[in-house]
């Protein structure tokens, strides 16, 4: 049995992938700053502030995926927070390197998360592709550096694969749950001025993308995982009013307004562009969820 170590398995996309990944017959340990959590997987203690790991974690892992980082869309991003979702990404990356570094038996692939925003906080009509240069704002940055950071392994012989990934619908949490409210109360609108673009990708589809890079040795570098139904703030948001049964005319929430709650963090809301989903799809991956209406009924089912 092949297996498979999940940093910051914890979170959204972790649980629903180590879910997965079980029932495909894969044995899987998550790696947590905390040992008291609520799973059925094994876990491993690490904290990679301090540059402490479990050895045993990754001596036992045929595939290393690392998905764990402080969350982008949780708080403002003061300059605090903000090292702290750089530093939170990289020191895990070193740490996991180096443990990697030490031992004999190497992972067969290393699959780091990192996320469109490696293309910049911009409104364009311009798609974006995998070779497409990062863009200079704390986002791209940010994900310039994460996977810099995963690119390490590469060079060690370790194949590396980096999923860069759109805005993740789950039925369980993460921006859908918090778009779905005002939606529910019947007052769901578009921000901004509904505009941009914004990537998206259902949980299903993200993981099975997962899975896809552990089981095809030819997938390495970096591969856009979002939908190829490409959709406007206002469309989406009109689509997630239509999925729950709910009105959708009040008027667009003003971009000042969002501004003043969330400060820059409010970039991630109010712009965004296209990103191209070929890639992936001519590595040979079929969307199960390739329409947006379609994920939206079968999460909010
Ligand atoms: N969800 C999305 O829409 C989306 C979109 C694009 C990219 N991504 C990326 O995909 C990855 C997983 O996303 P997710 O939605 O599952 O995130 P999540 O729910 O916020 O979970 C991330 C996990 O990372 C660990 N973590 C949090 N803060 C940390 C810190 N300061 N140092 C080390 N570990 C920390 C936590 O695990 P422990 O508390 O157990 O240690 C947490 O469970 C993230 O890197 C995220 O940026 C997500």
């Amino acid at each position: 049995m092949e297996s498979v170590l999940i940093s910051g398995g914890t979170g959204l996309i972790g649980r629903y992938l180590a879910a997965r990944l079980k029932e495909k017959g894969y044995k899987v340990a998550l790696l947590s700053r905390d040992l008291k959590q609520e799973t059925d997987f094994q876990v491993y203690h690490w904290d990679p502030a301090k540059s402490k790991i479990d050895p045993a974690a990754v001596s036992d892992a045929d595939y290393i995926i690392h998905l764990a980082g402080a969350n982008i869309g949780e708080r403002r991003w003061t300059r605090e927070r903000r090292k702290l979702i750089l530093d939170s990404r990289l020191k895990s990356g070193d740490i996991l390197l180096s443990s990697v570094s030490g031992n004999i038996r190497k992972p067969r692939a290393f699959i780091s998360a990192s996320a469109v925003g490696y293309y910049g906080a911009v409104t364009s009509d311009k798609i974006f592709y995998e070779e497409d240069l990062p863009s200079g704002d704390f986002l791209g940055e940010t994900c310039r550096k994460w996977e810099q950071s995963a690119d390490r392994f590469e060079e060690i012989g370790i194949r590396t694969i980096k999923i860069r990934t759109g805005v993740v619908l789950s039925s369980h949490g993460g921006a859908l749950a918090k778009m779905a409210i005002p939606v529910k109360m019947g007052v769901g609108s578009a921000m901004g001025n509904g505009k941009q673009y914004m990537p998206w990708i259902h949980i299903e589809d993200l993981c099975n993308i997962y899975i896809m890079a552990i089981e095809d040795v030819k997938m390495r570098g970096a591969y856009n995982a979002a939908a190829p139904d490409r959709r406007t703030n206002k469309e989406f948001t009109e689509s997630l009013a239509h999925a729950l049964g709910k009105p959708f005319w009040f008027p667009n929430i003003p971009a000042f307004a969002l501004r003043m709650l969330f400060g820059e963090m409010s970039d991630i809301l109010l712009k965004g562009s296209r990103v191209s989903s070929g890639k992936i799809i001519s590595a040979g991956y079929s969307f199960k969820f390739p329409d947006l209406g379609n994920a939206l009924n079968d999460l909010f089912r």
